[in-house]
């Protein structure tokens, strides 16, 4: 029995050596490493209790004689194993230092990730193009201050203290001389206070009335026009506001021009455009007249060049003002004036 068992044990071992490289380079063909499974692989087959481990120490118990021949082979598949392994483990360090670096580098050519953008608040938009469309006639903006004194909003242009047109506008007094500007007119007595004619100026602005509704706010916006020059009939002005009208809304779209008052422009006239909801047909928006009021307009008055000592026998001139919510309402049928300044985003959003 003793001298039988001795007999088998080399052949044994050798079949086991044998089957477990078998096994061995099954698995890291067959399998996908990362470096914990690797890791595994190499303590379940290398590390102390590993299965090659055990079957050394199973050699170091036989015959003397048989040892070397199956210590030869075992010692080999350990040197090949630890190769691989270490082999794998270099291969996954390589992809995984490449991935990094992939992920760190910029890829120039990759289209870039779009930014969100902001844009103009329509207000703002309607008053730029208004001033653009009139930069092409020659006209130059000018602005003035918000804060006003009662002569250049009232007295300068011929609103006197005690003058029932005062009513017309409900102001915001500071003090009893000064006033948050009613109107962008003001700027006209500045400007020609300042400047020798000829001139040409249109004022976008911010303006203030004690006055709300779905079509009112105490905070609005006006453009300003003027042009002083020798011979200015109202004829020019007919022209350049149709002109104006035509551009900013479409060619379709009449002009009239109705009779009306305003202390500093004689004669004055509101001009009206053709209902751009019902094309002039009669509707909800215009009250069934078919016309929308956009601006008033007029000759400027004798009194208000006296103000300024122009020379009234020599020049004329034009004025005209428009409220920019009134215009941008219709140019984009916006039916309550509060939206402007709700700061809503799904409301200013529309206008990309
Ligand atoms: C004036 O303010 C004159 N300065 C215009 C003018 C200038 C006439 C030069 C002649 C020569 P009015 O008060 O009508 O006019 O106002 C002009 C426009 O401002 C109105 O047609 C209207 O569109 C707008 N507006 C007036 N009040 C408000 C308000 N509370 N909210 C929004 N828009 C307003
Ligand atoms: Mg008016």
């Amino acid at each position: 029995m003793q001298d039988h068992l001795p007999e088998k044990l080399p052949e044994q071992l050798k079949e086991k050596i044998q089957q477990l490289e078998q096994e061995a380079s099954q698995e890291l063909s067959s399998q996908s490493f990362d470096e914990q499974r690797l890791e595994d692989f190499r303590i379940r087959y290398l590390g102390r209790q590993g299965k090659l481990t055990q079957i050394l120490k199973d050699i170091g118990a036989l015959n003397p004689h048989d040892r070397p021949a199956l210590g030869q082979l075992a010692n080999t598949v350990k040197v090949s194993l630890t190769q691989k392994v270490s082999e794998l483990a270099g291969a996954l360090k390589k992809t995984q230092r490449e991935k990094t670096t992939q992920e760190t580098q910029i890829d120039a050519t990759l289209p870039g990730r779009p930014l969100p953008r902001g844009t103009l608040h329509p207000l703002l938009k309607t008053m730029e193009d208004i001033v653009a469309l009139f930069k092409c006639y020659g006209f130059q903006c000018a602005e003035g201050p918000e804060i006003e004194s009662d002569y250049y909003n009232f007295e300068a242009l011929n609103i006197p203290k005690n003058h029932p047109a005062r009513d017309m506008q409900d102001t915001f007094y500071i003090s009893e001389d000064v006033v948050l500007r009613t109107h962008t007119s003001p700027v006209q007595i500045r400007v020609m206070e300042k400047f020798k004619p000829p001139l040409r100026i249109i004022v976008p602005g911010t303006v203030y009335r004690h006055d709300a509704d779905t079509s009112h706010s105490p905070m609005f916006h006006q453009v300003e026009g003027l042009l002083v020059d020798e011979k200015v009939s109202f004829a020019h002005l007919k022209g350049i506001l149709t002109y104006f009208v035509h551009e900013l809304f479409s060619k379709d779209v009449k002009v009239r021009f109705r009779p009306s008052y305003f202390p500093f422009t004689e004669p004055s006239a509101e001009l009206d455009i053709s209902c751009i909801f019902c094309m002039g047909k009669g509707c909800r928006v215009c009250k069934q007249s078919g016309w929308l009021e956009v601006a008033g307009c007029g000759m400027v008055h004798p009194a208000v060049f006296k103000a300024v000592k122009y020379d009234t026998e020599k020049l004329s001139g034009f004025a005209f003002g428009m409220g920019v919510e009134r215009l941008t309402m219709l140019r984009y049928h916006i039916d309550d004036i509060r939206l402007f300044y709700d700061n809503d985003l799904r409301f200013l959003e529309q206008f990309q």
